[in-house]
């Protein structure tokens, strides 16, 4: 018996709304795996095995091969730089869009700002592509925080509803891009593996292009 392809998700958002694409193709999880403490969960696939991994790792555990597959939101391969990753489906869940935010009527030009953000390398580049300089503060969450206690004059977070700036006081200033999670593949498996992941990955594609 080969190896089971192992796909690396995250739980939450990710794990709730890619279990829908996979339950079509017979692959469920044994056991519940919000309730579970298990990180390895076997599947009713014998050939397909999930492994649980924090949202921000996906890109990681792939591209080293600790997963052949894994699904990871684009913010994360926009800023970890997904190198060593195949991207070749955008799975159209866990949509939003990534934006500056901050005070209703901030002023944010003309002179250097504070921006808190754990998305460092994109708020870096966005700005610098503007040919804004800004200070970057790394927070590892709760950025909304940043601007009510004076510790930023803006934030880069993520935006679906706008209910979370809302409730802090703050609104969206500046888009930066819209977000959707991404089914990524180890380069290596790819080759290895192909007889194996061609028609999982085409199977995976006609899900989501019949939603
Ligand atoms: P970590 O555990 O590594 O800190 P996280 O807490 O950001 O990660 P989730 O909140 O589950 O993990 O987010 C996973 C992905 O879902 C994000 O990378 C993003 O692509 C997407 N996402 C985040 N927030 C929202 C939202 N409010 N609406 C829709 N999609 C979202
Ligand atoms: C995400 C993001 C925002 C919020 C935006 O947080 O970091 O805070 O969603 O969504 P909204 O515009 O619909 O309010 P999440 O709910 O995932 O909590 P987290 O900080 O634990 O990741």
């Amino acid at each position: 018996m080969p190896e089971p392809i192992t796909i690396a998700l995250s739980k939450g958002r990710i794990l709730e709304q890619t279990l829908p694409l996979l339950s079509p193709l017979g692959i469920e999880p044994l056991e519940d795996p919000a309730n579970s403490r298990h990180l390895v969960l076997p599947t009713s696939d014998a050939g397909v095995r999930l492994i649980i991994v924090r949202a921000s790792d996906v890109p990681t555990y792939v591209a080293y091969g600790g997963a052949d597959l894994g699904v990871a939101g684009k913010d994360v391969l926009l800023e970890e730089g997904g190198q060593g990753l195949y991207e070749p489906i955008d799975l159209g869940i866990a949509r939003c869009r990534l934006m500056v935010a901050g005070h209703p009527n901030a002023e944010l030009s003309g002179r250097r700002i504070r921006v808190a953000t754990k998305f460092v390398n994109i708020t870096r580049q966005h700005f610098a592509a503007q040919g804004r300089q800004v200070d970057l503060i790394k927070l590892y969450g709760s950025m909304e925080l940043a601007p009510i206690v004076g510790l930023a004059d803006a934030i880069v977070d993520l935006v679906d509803t706008g209910n979370t700036l809302r409730a802090n006081g703050l609104e969206p200033l500046e888009h930066i891009a819209d977000i959707s999670s991404r089914l990524v593949v180890n380069k290596a498996a790819m080759k290895l593996r192909h007889r194996e992941l061609k028609p999982l990955l085409a199977r995976i594609a006609a899900v989501v292009a019949a939603r």
